[in-house]
Parts: C-alpha cells; structure tokens; sequence
C-alpha cells in the first residue's frame, strides 16, 4: 500500500519525536511492504519565523492532499517566546485550531492507559491503580468556546471579555455517534460528561447524547457532571471505558487522564473527520524547555502513529507491531528521563527511536 503522509514537526521537541515516529513507520513499512511517502510542512511558531502567521495556506493544502497528518507539536514558552507577543489570532496554537477547523476534525480521540511496565509511574495510590484503567476520551473538537464568537472590549471604562459556548444538535450528534461507535469495539460503557445542572449547552448535549444511545441498545449511557467526573478520574479510573465530551471539558480532563498515568509522555491522540482522514499527534505540548536536548520521549507519538496507520489506513496487524515494540522495550527496560526508575536503562529521545524500530517483529 502507498501511503502519503504530510509531516508537521512543529516546535520545541516536535521534530526530535516525528523523526523518531517516522523512524519506526518506515521500518514497519519496511516488513510489511508498505511505501510510505512523507512531506514536511510548517505550522505554529515554526510557520510564523518563516512566513509570519501560524498557518499558510500552503500547508493546509498540503494536509489535504495527504491520507493522513502525523504531527509533533507546537508553540513555545509564553512568558519569553516573541510569539506570544504577537496578537492572539497570530500565535502558534492558532494555527492548529484553523487546522483542526479546516479540515473538519471534530472527533479527538485521547486514550489514557495505565502500563504495567510503568505503574511505578502512576501517583495514585497502590490500592486505586492496582486495578489498571484502560480509558478513551472522545472529545469535540471543533465547537464550543474554542470557537464561538469571542471579543474584548471596554464597556463604561471597565475592561469587559466575552467567550460563547455554543452546540447545534448535529454537531452534538455526530460526536456521539462516535463515541458509541468506539464503545461498542471496546466495553460497550460511555460516560457523557456535562455540567447539565449549570449550562443550556449541556442539556441540549445531554438530550441529544440520550437521542443516539437508542441506536446502541448494548452500549450503557451514564452522565457525568465535569466536576465529579475531575474528581472520579483520581477516585476511580477504573470506571472508564468511553468519556465522551465537548471541546473545553475534554481539554483539562484528557490532560488530567494523562496526568494520572503518570506519563504524560506516552499518551497519544487521533482527531479524525466523518472520512478515513485524520491528524495524528501526542497529547503532550512542546516541551520548549528540553527541545533539542535528545531527552524528550517519543513514544506518544510512535503511538500517534499506529493509531494513524489504523484509523486511517486500516492496517491494524501493522499498527499492533508498533503497540507491541513499545510494550517489548519497556519490558525490557528502556525509559526516557520522563519514566525513568531505578533499575531501568536511561536513554534519549533518538536511541529510544532505535529500540522501537528494532522491536518490530
Ligand atoms: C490540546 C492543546 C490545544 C487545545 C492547544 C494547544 C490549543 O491543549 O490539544 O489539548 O487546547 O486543544
Ligand atoms: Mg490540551
């Protein structure tokens, strides 16, 4: 199979992690006879030092043209990067929120999985993670107040500012649809979070997420107020199986989710459209403080990019390989600083690379 694959290195550690990623994608390409033909392209800061705004057009042609987007990440340290002295519509995360919008992303999917290989790692107590969890957060990722009409402004001399939170049904619907979908391949449990007892938004959510569970008698709907679903992420993730969620809400969970695995590092997203056509990237930032220092740890993408070869190209066999490189090394006892124990053999972003590649058998 030809798979075309446009690159976004981005900023910070993002192009030691992609390099990595590619490294372990050709060497699967490589056993299974795939090609695979990759292209580069700038976003985020990367894109404003060149031509002065986060996202050309240029490059979302480019993602178009492709199968598939695998991304490292982007932006910088707010308090000392001179792009965050830039207005707000010129900064780095702009220009992923256009790319997300543009190419009709809506569905983020983020799955937080406890490892064996690093309970260690995990700072919940012994007796609330010896249980493991095994979670997905199915996010909304192109409404909400990421994008409703916002403004700042000064009203009767007091500086006044305004964020909208604002859901059609449809656009409720089809993130629905697909969080029972993944529910139904996985436990067949999704837990709907809202804050229905405060927001109009939240019960349309509520009513149109109850709408569509009709559809899947054999998957079980509960509802969750955000607040207490912050609070049973520590208490009991092992509860998880589906959190479905809108844009703002599963931002500060899926990061508290990854938190909680005690690896941030490790945890890596899809954000798919209604066609096989996804952007694949870790769920961690860009970590500006170690880029280019051959530490970072590049396994949340490697991850990104086995969720890329099975959403998007339904190569599942070649997906596991990568799944299964990864579970070897760290059984093995590999750890970049970020999971680094005692006893285990320390090594950097590019060796981890090495490793990860060679373990796919
Ligand atoms: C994420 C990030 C982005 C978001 C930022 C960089 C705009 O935090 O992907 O979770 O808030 O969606
Ligand atoms: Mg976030």
């Amino acid at each position: 199979m030809e798979l075309h694959i446009t690159c976004i290195p981005g900023d910070g550690i993002g192009p030691e992690i992609v390099k990595e990623a590619r490294k372990v994608l050709e060497r699967a390409a490589d056993k299974y006879g795939h090609k695979m033909i990759f292209k580069d392209v700038l976003m985020g800061g990367a894109s404003i030092d060149a031509h002065g705004v986060p996202l050309t057009k240029e490059t979302v042609a480019e993602a178009k043209a492709a199968d598939a987007v695998l991304m490292g990440s982007i932006g910088g340290d707010a308090a000392t990067s001179p792009w965050y002295r830039l207005s707000p519509e010129l900064r780095p995360e702009a220009g992923l929120l256009a790319l997300r919008k543009s190419l009709k992303l809506f569905a983020n999917l983020r799955p937080a999985v406890l490892y064996d290989e690093l309970a260690d790692a995990c700072p919940l107590r012994e007796e609330i993670s010896r249980a493991g969890f095994d979670m997905i957060i199915v996010r909304e990722l192109t409404g909400g107040l990421y994008f409703g009409e916002r403004k700042t402004f000064q009203e009767n001399g007091v500086r006044k500012a305004i964020d909208t939170l604002t859901y059609d049904e449809n656009e409720i619907r089809r993130i629905a649809v697909k969080g029972f979908d993944i529910a139904r391949k996985r436990r067949k449990k999704v837990t709907s979070v809202d804050k229905a007892n405060v927001l109009d938004s939240s019960r349309l959510w509520r009513s149109v997420v109850e709408e569509v569970a009709k559809g899947y008698p054999d998957v079980t709907l509960e509802h969750m107020l955000v607040d207490n679903c912050a609070m049973q992420l520590v208490k009991n993730p092992a509860q998880f199986d589906v959190i479905l969620t809108e844009n703002m809400f599963g931002d500060i969970l899926s990061d508290e989710a990854s938190m909680v695995t005690g690896s941030i590092g490790m945890l890596a997203s899809a954000s798919l459209n209604d066609t096989k056509f996804g952007l694949y990237e870790p769920s961690h930032g860009s970590a500006p403080d170690i880029a280019g220092m051959d530490i970072a740890n590049p396994i949340a993408t490697v991850l990104s990019a086995a969720m890329m070869l099975r959403y998007s190209f339904d190569l599942d066999r070649e997906a596991q390989a990568i799944e299964k490189a990864v579970k070897l090394t760290l059984s093995e006892g590999y750890r970049t600083a970020d999971i680094m124990s005692e006893g285990m053999t320390k090594v950097g972003c590019s060796r981890m690379g090495d490793l990860l590649a060679e373990h796919i058998v």
